[in-house]
């Protein structure tokens, strides 16, 4: 049996007063913004989809060009795919654009043009997913429904004094349920639209002004001083594998081949047996362009070593290449020829370290 988890709300919690405060507030500074002109779903919905990776101020002009060529569904669902990612240029994540191109052509073909007021339906159509649902039941319908993005765990988890990762998809479920629970059924739109408002003007990442926080009296952060420690965020640490050709060269005098690095970068300037992504060659045609390019031939030893090597953001695998040079032209190396107990008046990274070991040629 699993247990389930579900953030629980303090009893002294006061919900009406929340949310009037809030509420009041944002009636007060709301922004005349172009999507606020009215309750038009299509627009919240254009409006939102731009928000989502993108600051407000960049967002105005291109909704208002974008309005003014697409002024309704229809106009959007007709339009030449090329001339939408033209529209959405420089906006980036041009996935958003494509997305919302083919869900307003599938609410053409499937809604007779009329954005469904429905979660079920709404939540079928492509790049609409939890949090952009929620914005348009509850800003374009009045649907009590909350509308949860990171700004809005931000605020609430010091609100609520919620130590729940964020970086975690189950955290974000919490908060929409303990939101749903909180949440006006009066005027949702204000609810949500003060949150995300709260989160981008108040309540901000670093130094939330408390000071000037309508909702200072609910928040549980403010109490403890707690502030600055929430919301609890883990490092996505999403490690790249990158897999490289290591070749470590031989000649006559037992000298082995070692190049600098570049001067930026991961280790820079540091030394290393030459290392060559493994995306451009495959092994056979990387010792051919090798001997070609330096004017070597190559004598390659068999065996197979390989050498992990774990970095913060990235993992190297060094697929190791062990050569003789047989012959040389005119070898056109830049780099040093050292012997193996020379190695340690260079500069060598951990990973090169390992190679030497990997190889015994210590
Ligand atoms: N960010 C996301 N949705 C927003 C909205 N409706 N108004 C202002 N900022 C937002
Ligand atoms: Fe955020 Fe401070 Fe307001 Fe609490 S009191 S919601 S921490 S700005």
């Amino acid at each position: 049996m699993t247990q389930s988890t579900s953030i629980s709300i303090p009893i002294l919690f006061n919900r009406e007063a929340f949310q009037q405060d809030l509420i009041n507030w944002y009636n007060e500074i709301k922004r005349d913004l172009p999507w606020r002109e009215n309750q038009d779903p299509y627009r919240i919905w254009v409006s939102e989809i731009m928000l989502q990776q993108t600051q407000v101020d960049t967002v105005i002009p291109y909704f208002e060009q974008f309005m003014e060529r697409y002024p309704t569904v229809y106009d959007l669902a007709k339009a030449d795919q090329q001339d939408v990612l033209k529209s959405w240029e420089g906006l980036g994540y041009y996935s958003r654009a494509r997305n919302l191109h083919e869900a307003v052509k599938e609410v053409v073909t499937s809604y007779d043009g009329i954005v469904p007021n429905k979660k079920k339906e709404l939540k079928k159509l492509k790049g609409i997913g939890s949090y952009t649902q929620g914005a348009i039941l509850s800003i374009a319908f009045n649907q009590a429904e909350p509308a949860v993005d990171g700004n809005v765990m931000r605020v609430m988890s010091r609100v609520l004094h919620i130590e729940e990762d964020i970086a975690r998809p189950k955290t974000k479920k919490m908060f929409e349920d303990v939101i749903s629970n909180v949440m006006s059924q009066e005027d949702p739109s204000s609810f949500n639209q003060g949150l995300m408002e709260l989160g981008a003007l108040i309540c901000q990442p670093k130094k939330p002004k408390c000071e000037q926080c309508p909702v200072q009296q609910h928040c549980l952060a403010y109490e403890r001083e707690t502030q600055a420690a929430l919301p609890v965020k883990t490092k996505a640490k999403k490690q790249k594998r990158e897999a490289f050709f290591t070749i470590v060269l031989k000649n006559e005098d037992d000298q082995y081949f070692i190049e600098q690095r570049p001067e930026n970068g991961l280790l820079a300037n540091m030394w290393q047996f030459p290392m060559f992504s493994q995306s451009e060659f495959d092994e056979k045609d990387f010792i051919n362009w090798f001997e070609l390019e330096h004017g070597v031939k190559l004598s390659v030893h068999s065996d197979y070593n390989q050498v992990r090597h774990v970095f913060s953001h990235v993992i190297w695998e060094l697929d190791l290449i062990v050569a003789e040079i047989k012959s040389q032209d005119s070898i056109n190396l830049e780099g040093k020829w050292v012997k193996v107990n020379e190695l340690e008046t260079y500069p060598f990274p951990n990973v090169q370290q390992k190679v030497v070991n990997e190889l015994g040629l210590n």
